[in-house]
Formats: structure tokens, sequence, C-alpha cells
């Protein structure tokens, strides 16, 4: 029999790619999402990429009653992998209540519901947000966690003691937080993308609707940081990568694994990339010309940020594979698709 994974937020980004890799894995998947911030139509995608529909509940886990009562009908669930969160760092600033309460509320519901239901493995999609302004690089999961800048970025430190607390109070709960640094890229069949509403707040999306027209122009957000060309550094991380590395480690939590009940992993590439190197990798690997403008610096950027991979790569057998031009071609071919789409 298949075991039955739980995916909150699974139409969107991170989540559906996820979705794809565990229906390839074997698993079958339950999706839990509100669609605040993506479609019923990734059900639809991820059947034609895999050839299986997941079941789907259209749930607010704000709701106590409402995530109860899912959990009860899915208590043969073995795990749940949680991206369910608002995630823009701008509006967060702007609108902390709102991210406050959505990002906890549907955290402590989905922790008490399924704990309540004997579902004790929990993967936490977590963010590098969480190691503020870094002292040393490359950022190893023993680095300090200091206050992030953004109200969004704090949910995901607070989020990671709450589960701290929690997997002390209950011994038979145990949980891993996936540390993300900058995921971008697409699944390989076009099939399955980012899906920003609005104008992006990430550098890929907008510079993917700059080529296909949607926008004028890419606003480079400062060139006097410390940094190689004044740009800032990132560690780009393909979506399926990020993906596989989920599936590794509800496998981890399965088979009983973990080392300790609450474990921490940073998922990126160790490769650090300036905003120009990403400009200009996009430009020859899509034989194009971005427009773009060198503008003031953007609040709460820092200058730069790669993670140390040791840790996934010795525990949990995962490195990323793909490359800065690979995830820039399937960023590109997604957008692609979407544009032929609304034709
Ligand atoms: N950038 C621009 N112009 C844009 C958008 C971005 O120059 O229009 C630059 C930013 O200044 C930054 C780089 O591109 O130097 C990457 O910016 P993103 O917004 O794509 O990503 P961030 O590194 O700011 O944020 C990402 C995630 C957050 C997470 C954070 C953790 O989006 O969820 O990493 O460090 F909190």
């Amino acid at each position: 029999m298949k075991s039955k994974i739980i995916v909150t937020g699974g139409c969107g980004y991170i989540g559906s790619h996820t979705v794809i890799e565990l229906i390839e894995n074997d698993f079958e998947v339950v999706i839990l999402d509100d669609l605040s911030n993506s479609t019923e139509k990734t059900l639809e995608r991820i059947h034609k990429v895999t050839g299986v529909t997941p079941a789907f509940a259209n749930i607010d886990l704000k709701n106590e009653t409402e995530t109860n009562k899912v959990f009860v009908a899915h208590n043969d669930a073995k795990g749940v992998i949680h991206f369910a969160a608002h995630k823009a760092v701008g509006e967060s600033v702007q609108e902390p209540i709102k991210y406050y309460k959505n990002n906890f509320y549907s955290l402590l519901n989905s922790l008490e519901a399924q704990s309540k239901n004997g579902i004790n493995n929990f993967i936490f999609s977590s963010s590098a947000t969480v190691y503020g302004t870094p002292e040393t690089l490359p950022i190893t999961e023993k680095n300090e966690t200091q206050r992030p800048f953004s109200p969004y970025g704090n949910t995901k430190k607070i989020a990671e003691e709450i589960l701290d607390d929690f997997t002390k109070s209950n011994e038979a709960f145990s949980a891993i937080s996936l540390r993300y640094f900058n995921p971008i890229g697409a699944h390989s069949s076009g099939e399955i993308g980012e899906l920003p509403s609005g104008i992006p707040n990430n550098l890929m999306p907008y510079i993917t609707q700059i080529a296909a027209g949607v926008r004028d122009k890419l606003m480079v957000y400062g060139n006097d940081y410390p940094t190689k060309d004044g740009t800032p550094i990132r560690d780009y991380i393909h979506v399926v990568d990020l993906a596989k590395a989920h599936v590794i480690a509800i496998k981890r939590l399965l088979k009983n694994d973990q080392e300790k009940s609450l474990e921490f992993f940073n998922l990126g590439t160790g490769l650090g990339y300036s905003v120009l190197d990403v400009i200009n990798t996009f430009e020859s690997v899509t034989n194009s010309k971005l427009n773009y403008e060198i503008t003031d610096r953007r609040a709460g950027d820092v200058p730069c940020l790669y993670a140390s991979t040791d840790l996934a790569k010795e525990k949990l057998g995962w490195t990323a594979e793909r490359e800065l031009s690979d995830m820039i071609s399937s960023s590109w071919k997604w957008e692609q698709n979407l544009r032929n789409e609304s034709k």
C-alpha cells in the first residue's frame, strides 16, 4: 500500500513540484490548499505530468474546525509537508498581522490536528532568511539565527521555535525544517512553474516577464554592495532539486532515521551568483537582451548569502544537481508556455 502524505499549499510553486516528486516516488498525496495564491488548475497540470490527480481539499487552515475535520478524514496519512503560508516579503512589512495570523494559525492548527490523529511526521518549509545578515559564509546550520528583517521572515524563525517547543513536548513527534535559499526554475515538462500574482517580487519571474514582453524594465536594486560586481549574491536552487529534498526528508522520518526530533537542513547549491550573473546567463541561454536599470537598494536586502551544503549531503545524501543555466531555461520554457496558453 502507498504511504499517504498530506501536502499543505500543494497547489503552490514549491508544493506542486514536490507533489510531482512524491507521486513519482509512489506516495499517495492529499493536497490541502485555500488557493489564496494558487489555482486549482495546478491539479490538471500535475495530472498531465504524472498521470495522477491527487486528492484535493480547498481548506483554509486558519479555520480550526475545518482543519480538524480534514485531518480526521485522512488520519491514515503518515506525514505532513507544510508549505501553506504567505511569502511576499514587502507585503509582510505592510501587513504584518495578516502574515502572523495566516502563517501561525495554519501551522498551529496543522500541528494540533495532525498529532491528535497520530500523524507524527512533519516537514517544514523554512528559509535562509532565518540567518539574517550572516557573519560567516558559507552559511552552515550552526550559524546563529537572527531576527529577520521582515515579518514574513520572522514567521519562519518563530515557526522553527514553535517546532522546537512542540517536538520537545511530544515524544512521538518529529520534524525537519528545510531552509531554502533562492528557489527558481520550473519542471522540465514546462507544465508546472511559479505563478506570481500581480507584479513579481522576486528576480527570476520578473526577468522572464520582461523577456516575454509583459513588463518593461528590470530595476536592479543597487550595485554598491561589497561583492565582485556590486550586486547582491544569492544561492539560486532549482525547484526540482528542492522538491526532491522534501521526498528524501519525509522518507527519513518515515524510516525513523532522524537523529533528533527536530532537524534543520540548508537547501542550496553552495554557489553564489550576483544579480548581474543571473541577467548575463539569462541573456546567453535565451539569446536575448534584457532591459534593465540600476536603481537604489531595496530595504532589507543582504549583500551575500550562500549555503554550506555539507550537512544535507552527509545526513540526507542529497545534493542539488541542476545548474543555473537549467534553472533559467526551465523558467523561460514555463513562461513561454504560460503566454501561449493565455493567447
Ligand atoms: N532583485 C532585483 N530586482 C528585482 C527583484 C530582485 O535587483 O526586481 C534582486 C534583489 O535585490 C536580490 C536578488 O535580486 O539581490 C534576489 O532577490 P529575490 O527577491 O529574488 O530573492 P531574495 O533573496 O530577496 O528573497 C528570497 C526569497 C525570500 C526569502 C529570502 C531569504 O524570496 O522568501 O530569499 O534570503 F526570505
